[in-house]
């Protein structure tokens, strides 16, 4: 006989399926740069990387925001980009030009390094913030460790950095399949790899943001998106039986409609320029989403109407998690956090 799940986390149980009032909320992004205390401690450790990289600046920038607003969910201060560099691609963030990646490694190189360990140990600093910000955060507080989805992180490593058209990473895709297959099947298992260190490491649930996915076709959604996405799911299971999953193909719906069913514990994150009342039609455990962010940049009665006509969109016998459809903008009023969550939380 299986116990029904029970938990004093809201957020956890949503992701069990189960419909929480109020919604629990946590947002995009929720650690970062517009948030002053995020501003000034940046300037301290010297650069983005060395807040990544630093365990105990990655743990105090991720719990900023859940001192502030008390989020239902804190996500782990990392990027989707540490796998490549762990896989040994040079990776710099220039200021103001987001980031700059070197010369994609050769294949086996890369293979080598996922095999003998090596990658594991340059993400170590992730899996140390992640069991200090388990031991410190409020015990009602879902802690959510995080990957970038193989497609997402291929165009990075092909094109160098961030790309309007993907020419290059399509280029390869269409063009030289058995070469991109093979670069997807070692990011399926580096990523799988990365998310079940987070959860050993005491993460309650993970997420999989595969945020170009929405440049592709029906039938490349279905290969280099949803696919890779179903076998990371997978791999998970296999290491961490009830660990929710929460997967981000942004924009891409051929793909959310291929990941609906797949797994009892899979939970889809919708954007803002989708079908938030379709998606929750689909058979995943939660929809999470999909306030655009750009709703927050006006005064409070826009930000509590546009909170509001979200709120409408799903009825109350769905599991909601309430999120932006896409990272916090950084030139967000940190009081207009406070708007949206209180229009939340009043919910009735
Ligand atoms: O959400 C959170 O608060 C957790 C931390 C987090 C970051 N990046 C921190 C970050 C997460 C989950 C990510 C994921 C990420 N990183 C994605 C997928 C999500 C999405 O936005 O679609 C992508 C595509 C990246 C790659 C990336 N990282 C880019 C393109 C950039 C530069 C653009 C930018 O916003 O500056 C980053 C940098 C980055 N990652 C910042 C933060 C807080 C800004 C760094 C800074 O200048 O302080």
């Amino acid at each position: 006989m299986t116990t029904p799940f029970s938990s004093n986390k809201p957020l956890l149980s949503a992701l069990h399926g189960q419909s929480q009032w109020p919604r629990p909320a946590w947002f995009m992004r929720q650690a970062g740069r517009y948030l002053p205390e995020y501003r000034a401690l940046r300037a301290e450790a010297g650069g983005f990387l060395d807040l990544c990289d630093n365990p105990d600046f990655a743990t105090e920038v991720t719990l900023q925001p859940i001192r502030r607003y008390d989020f239902d969910g804190s996500i782990l201060f990392s990027d989707i980009l540490t796998i490549p560099r762990a896989l040994g691609q040079d990776l710099a963030f220039a200021a103001g030009e987001g980031p700059v990646l070197g010369a994609l490694p050769e294949l086996q190189i890369m293979a080598d390094r996922l095999a003998s360990g090596e990658a594991f140990s340059v993400l170590s600093p992730a899996y140390t913030a992640v069991s200090q910000i388990r031991a410190a955060l409020p015990n009602t507080t879902t802690l959510i460790g995080f990957a970038g989805a193989p497609w997402t992180l291929a165009t990075y490593m092909i094109e160098g950095g961030s790309s309007k058209a993907y020419a290059a990473t399509k280029a390869m895709a269409y063009g030289d399949p058995p070469r991109f297959k093979a670069l997807i099947d070692l990011l399926v298992r580096s990523v799988a790899q990365h998310l079940v260190a987070q959860i050993k490491a005491g993460a309650d649930a993970v997420m999989v943001f595969d945020s170009w996915a929405g440049s592709l076709d029906r039938d490349a959604q279905l290969a280099w998106s949803a696919d890779p996405l179903e076998r990371i799911v997978r791999l998970v299971r296999d290491e961490a039986a009830d660990t929710p999953i929460i997967v981000f193909p942004r924009k891409a719906m051929f793909a959310a409609r291929a990941l609906a069913g797949i797994d009892p514990l899979v939970s889809l994150q919708v954007d803002y320029a989708n079908d938030l009342h379709a998606a929750a039609r689909l058979d995943f455990a939660a929809v999470q989403g999909n306030l655009d962010p750009g709703r927050l940049l006006c005064g409070r009665d826009e930000v509590v109407q546009a909170t509001r006509d979200v709120l409408s969109v799903v009825d109350h016998q769905r599991s909601h998690v309430f999120n932006l459809g896409h990272g916090i903008f950084k030139e967000s009023d940190p009081d207009a956090v406070h708007w949206v969550l209180d229009a939340v939380r009043a919910d009735g």
